[in-house]
């Protein structure tokens, strides 16, 4: 798959059998993830894998509550990731103060999205989610009371391969040459 077919083939994934994922591909997608570039190669992320059953059912019972009910496909993934965001180091911290920009977040964003490009070419399907209950998250995996819960990633084969269109801004819309004009 080249690099456009993959952006293609990425899409969120809300639909999965019920089929062990391999370890060799999680770690494939870690190394991707590790790999990711970060504001001052500060890399302030700590990607936790929940792959044992009973575990993850209680992680995916936190991704939906009585406001977001939409997440609760989660419950048919077999593995969900759950995205540390670690203390930056000295240097992208005193950048994150001065630019009055969140390295950490935009850190943790690119690293995520090499996570799933790199699931997306493995043949697996992922979805990000960005609401979870992160107290009882933070209990249920032991993640000290300091640091936070990023994002988490649903991770399985997709019931289906088809790839939907994508919804998309068009490209004069989203993008402008030397000058912001609308
Ligand atoms: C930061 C972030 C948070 C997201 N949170 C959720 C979520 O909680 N639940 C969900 O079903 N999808 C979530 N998504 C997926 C987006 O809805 C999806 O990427 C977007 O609609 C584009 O669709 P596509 O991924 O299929 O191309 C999230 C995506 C991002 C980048």
């Amino acid at each position: 798959m080249d690099f456009s077919q993959l952006i293609n083939h990425r899409q969120s994934c809300r639909n999965y059998e019920q089929k062990k994922v391999e370890q060799e591909k999680i770690i494939t997608c870690l190394e991707a993830a590790r790999m990711a570039p970060s504001a001052c190669n500060s890399q302030p992320w700590k990607f936790i894998v929940v792959d044992e059953p009973a575990l993850k059912e209680k992680i995916a019972k936190e991704t939906h509550g009585v406001i977001a009910k939409f997440n609760k496909f989660s419950h048919r993934a077999p593995i969900i990731v759950v995205i540390v965001m670690e203390q930056g180091n000295f240097s992208s911290n005193l950048g994150t103060l001065l630019s009055d920009k969140e390295f950490a977040f935009i850190d943790l964003g690119i690293a995520v999205e090499h996570f799933c490009l790199q699931a997306t070419e493995l043949g697996l399907g992922t979805c990000i989610l960005g609401w979870s209950n992160n107290k009882e998250i933070k209990r249920l995996l032991s993640i000290p009371k300091n640091k936070g819960v990023g994002l988490l990633i649903t991770v399985g084969y997709p019931t289906n391969s088809e790839i939907r269109p994508k919804m998309r801004k068009k490209l004069e819309e989203m993008s402008e040459y030397n000058k912001y004009c609308k």
